[in-house]
């Protein structure tokens, strides 16, 4: 059945979905964001969402497949600002600070809250350097010590340095999807995130290297605030203290990972995660 087929039988008005079921404040926010609208050109993709993100949680968001997860991830850090017809509207803060505000430089905002692609893209550069670049354009480290102190931190906290502590010359694209996509990760830790948006990190992996991913996001969230696009319900279920589900650009239900997935209060989650559509 197709997502549309499923919209007419689930719910052919928007009514029902428009305001978002469960708490969407939180008591510590790290970000908060508020009647977020983001249109590409004349189609709006996401619709008046409000969310808090709380300090050091791991909060996913899952939906089917076009309805605005992405889109509202790469709101987060402005990476929407990069494409050319994407307006975003609506209250978007970082510790209280607006992200969208005109004079915020949005270099050191994307160091602040780092991102991590859906397909492994380390740079053609050497593993040593993919690390240490990020801490060397940001001014991180004053002398080549520092910076080598930098690398193989961010890599041990990767879970990459033993595997690669021996090659850190050779190049990064050298290395298997998993280990690229953690190379990843100690290129974003390199330049101390405090936040870290994953879209859906592990969808270019085998089963070990995504085991070896999710363990590592548990790892993280001891010192980072972590939000994750996932196809997986499993993964979700994994990883995250919180989910969110998205549903045509709604935010429909926002709650604890446990009762979303065993008891979750808006049909249109329960249709998602028994599998009626996706
Ligand atoms: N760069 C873009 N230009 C135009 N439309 C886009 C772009 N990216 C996403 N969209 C549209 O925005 C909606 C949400 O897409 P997206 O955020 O990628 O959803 P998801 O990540 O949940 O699959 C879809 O209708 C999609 O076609
Ligand atoms: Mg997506």
């Amino acid at each position: 059945m197709s997502m549309n087929e499923s919209n007419h039988s689930l719910s052919s008005n928007a009514s029902e979905y428009s305001t978002t079921t469960g708490q969407i404040e939180v008591e510590n926010p790290k970000m908060s964001m508020r009647n977020v609208d983001v249109s590409y050109g004349d189609k709006q993709a996401i619709f008046n969402v409000n969310l808090d993100i709380a300090k050091n949680e791991v909060i996913s968001m899952i939906g089917p497949s076009g309805c605005g997860k992405s889109t509202f991830l790469r709101c987060l850090n402005r990476m929407n600002d990069t494409i050319e017809s994407c307006k975003v509207s609506g209250d978007l803060l970082l510790e209280g600070q607006d992200i969208y505000d005109p004079k915020l430089d949005v270099v050191p905002l994307r160091a602040r809250v780092g991102m991590v692609f859906q397909k492994p893209n380390p740079f053609p550069k050497s593993i040593y350097d993919n690390v240490a670049y990020g801490p060397h354009i940001h001014g991180l480290a004053n002398t080549k010590f520092e910076l080598d102190e930098i690398v193989e931190k961010s890599l041990k906290k990767a879970g990459l340095w033993d595997e690669v502590k021996d090659r850190l010359d050779q190049p990064g694209t050298g290395l298997s999807g998993g280990q690229q996509q953690r190379l990843c990760i100690a290129r974003t830790i390199a330049v101390s995130p405090e936040v870290i948006l994953m879209d859906e990190p592990c969808s270019a992996l085998d089963p070990i290297a995504t085991a070896r991913i999710e363990e590592l996001i548990d790892e993280l969230s001891a010192n980072y605030t972590i939000a994750i696009v996932t196809h997986s319900m499993q993964q979700a279920a994994r990883v995250s203290h919180r989910t969110a589900y998205f549903h045509l650009g709604y935010l429909v239900e926002i709650g604890s990972t446990d009762d979303i997935f065993t008891n979750p209060s808006h049909k249109l989650t329960e249709a998602y995660i028994t599998g009626r559509f996706g």
